[in-house]
């Protein structure tokens, strides 16, 4: 039995814009998803999985990812656990060469399903990393990251970039450009996120931008703008000019807003926090709902959020330097 975790992210800036080659840059946060994997005696897989946003559920079936199971929860949630946990075992099976190896996983994560906080690709890197190692194979963190985003590439159907898995993989901040991945140096960043309850559906935000992109000029223009507002936001990185990072956020939210993907909590939660005082704050993520994340030292972004109608939690998050590992 092989447990392993990996970090969820928020994206300091660049979100959609990855998408067609502009860079970004993603922050690993020290909130980990966990997947346990035990290899059984037959081809199936057994999954269990438990989440903040989710009472837990089991299901068995046939190691197809086409099987129905009979659980009590709604059928898309479901699926997005585990279509990405399927798409982790066809990888671990790939890479140690054993096609019918079947696993009984529990995946158990502090990072809501599908908010923006790379929920995904944390139980994926994690899952592949368990699994390879459960079958005796041993992969370094960057083939877990390629593979981890072979898998998420599978699931959501060709719209995904590298940002999310290689940063999951790989921990701390990272700059994606394409196939171009590179860890970067960053200072102390006081991250206080808000969660609406809700969950945007990544594939049909990304489609949704890349139809907009296709009929307007304007829209074509900002996904370059956003492209960039990171590369200045590099330069502050860098500089560790943490007041000139959350500007940069606030403008990115605004050109996020302008493609679309944002929503009317997500919207709320990043005034409240802008009138608490925050240094910038913006969507993270695919967006349609879901989380923001702030920068503000103080407490006031937290006691700010914790009391606005639709935001239903709220916490802080550090930069996470520990990529995915076995526990
Ligand atoms: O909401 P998340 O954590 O799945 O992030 C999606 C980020 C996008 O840029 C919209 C898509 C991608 O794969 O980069």
């Amino acid at each position: 039995m092989v447990t392993a975790s990996a970090p969820g992210k928020v994206y300091l800036f660049g979100e959609h814009a990855v998408v067609y080659g502009e860079p970004a840059v993603p922050c690993a946060i020290d909130r980990r998803a966990r997947v346990t994997v035990e290899e059984r005696d037959d081809d199936h897989l057994r999954v269990h999985a438990e989440d903040l946003s989710l009472d837990g559920f089991t299901v068995e079936y046939g190691g197809r990812t086409d099987a129905n199971p009979d659980v009590d929860v709604s059928q898309s949630l479901v699926e997005a656990a585990t279509g990405y946990v399927d798409a982790a075992v066809a990888q671990a099976r790939d890479a140690a060469d054993a096609p019918r190896a079947g696993f009984d996983i529990t995946v158990e994560s502090e990072i809501p399903l599908g908010a923006g906080l790379g929920s995904s690709a944390a139980v994926t890197a994690a899952g592949i990393l368990a699994a390879t190692r459960e079958l005796g194979a041993d992969l370094s963190a960057t083939e877990v990251a390629d593979r981890a985003y072979q898998a998420e590439l599978a699931v959501q159907e060709g719209n995904a970039s590298r940002a999310d898995t290689f940063c999951s993989a790989t921990g701390g901040a990272v700059r994606v450009e394409g196939d171009d991945c590179r860890s970067l140096d960053a200072p102390e960043l006081p991250f206080v996120i808000g969660f609406d309850g809700g969950a945007g559906d990544t594939g049909a935000l990304v489609a949704g931008v890349r139809e907009l992109k296709d009929e307007y000029d304007f829209a074509a223009d900002t996904v370059a703008a956003i492209g960039d507002l990171v590369r200045n936001g590099e330069a502050a990185l860098g500089a560790g000019d943490v007041a000139e990072l959350g500007q940069l956020m606030d403008f990115n939210h605004g050109l996020l807003s302008a493609l679309g993907v944002s929503a009317r909590s997500l919207d709320s939660m990043v005034w409240a926090a802008r009138d608490a005082g925050a240094l910038g704050a913006k969507l993270t993520g695919a967006g349609g709902g879901g989380c923001v994340v702030a920068l503000d030292e103080s407490e006031e972004t937290e006691t700010a959020l914790r009391y606005l109608p639709g935001c239903e939690e709220t916490f802080r998050a550090e930069l996470d330097i520990q990529g995915v590992r076995v526990e």
